[in-house]
């Protein structure tokens, strides 16, 4: 079976990043009408001009006003959205509770996690008005096993999100809406080539499918999760991982 997502629409969030935009471009092959949104707004740009349409919006979803003026103008443009892709997230590598500022703690909390409770709530009125859809949020490796090299504040927000999404998957679940989580390992995307350069081998020696992960191993399940596949998984948690965490 072919999933084909013509005449839907789908925001991604963080979608200037490697695997927004793998998202992106994925879920455009299949069809769909692409909402790349990203504080980055030249890169959300380069992510359309690379699929050849869609529309690119900047937002620093850690600001609530930014978010509601989003939902408006994309409601406005076209309609609402049929999934939302909650992809935007800070990488922070830290170690130890006392390598983590007050500050620091704040903004990765309101982005990752409170950013994502801002656009679906944005959205979810909308969808539940149009009689369904799909929401992914982005959890993390380091929320089922700790961090191995991310800060306290970074595995904290993603370990949120699974609560959070599961809370949402039960509000949504009598209007048709899905809510699912994705929780990627080690993904070869620019922050992770960074700090993993140097001892990517002592990673993949703990990876049974021995290689570090491909955004495009985490967009095509978000592809299976945005698309009529998946309509009767909701409120779980897909580890894409290499076997490096089996739930
Ligand atoms: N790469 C990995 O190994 C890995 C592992 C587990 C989870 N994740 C999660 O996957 C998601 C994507 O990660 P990535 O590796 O592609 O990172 P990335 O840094 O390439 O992309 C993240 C994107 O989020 C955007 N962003 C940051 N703050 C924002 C804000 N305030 N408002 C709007 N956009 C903002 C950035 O501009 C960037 O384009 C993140 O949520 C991350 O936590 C990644």
């Amino acid at each position: 079976m072919q999933i084909n997502l013509s005449g839907k629409t789908v925001l991604i969030t963080g979608a200037a990043g490697g695997i927004g935009r793998a998202c992106a471009q994925t879920l455009a092959e299949a069809g769909a009408f692409v909402v790349a949104v990203d504080l980055n707004q030249t890169g959300a740009q380069e992510t359309i001009d690379g699929i050849g349409s869609g529309l690119a919006l900047g937002c620093d979803l850690s600001k609530p006003d930014a978010v509601t003026a989003l939902a408006q103008r994309v409601i406005a443009e076209s309609g609402g959205v049929d999934s939302l892709v909650n992809c935007a997230g800070l990488i922070a590598y830290r170690k130890g509770i006392n390598a983590v500022s007050v500050d620091e703690w704040d903004l990765l909390l309101n982005v990752n996690l409170r950013g994502t409770f801002l656009v679906c709530q944005a959205f979810m009125d909308g969808m539940k008005a149009r009689g369904g859809g799909s929401i992914v949020t982005f959890s993390s490796l380091a929320a089922r096993v700790g961090g191995i090299e991310v800060g306290i504040h970074y595995a904290a927000s993603k370990a949120a999100l699974i609560g959070f999404t599961r809370t949402l998957a039960k509000e949504g679940g009598p209007h048709g809406i899905t809510v699912n989580a994705v929780a990627p390992g080690v993904i070869l995307t620019e922050p992770v080539k960074r700090q993993v350069a140097g001892h990517e081998e002592a990673y993949t020696a703990t990876i049974p499918l021995r290689r570090l992960g491909l955004p495009a191993d985490v967009a095509n399940v978000v592809l299976f999760l945005a698309s009529p596949l998946s309509s009767y998984i909701t409120g779980t948690v897909l580890d894409i991982n290499g076997g490096m965490y089996m739930g």
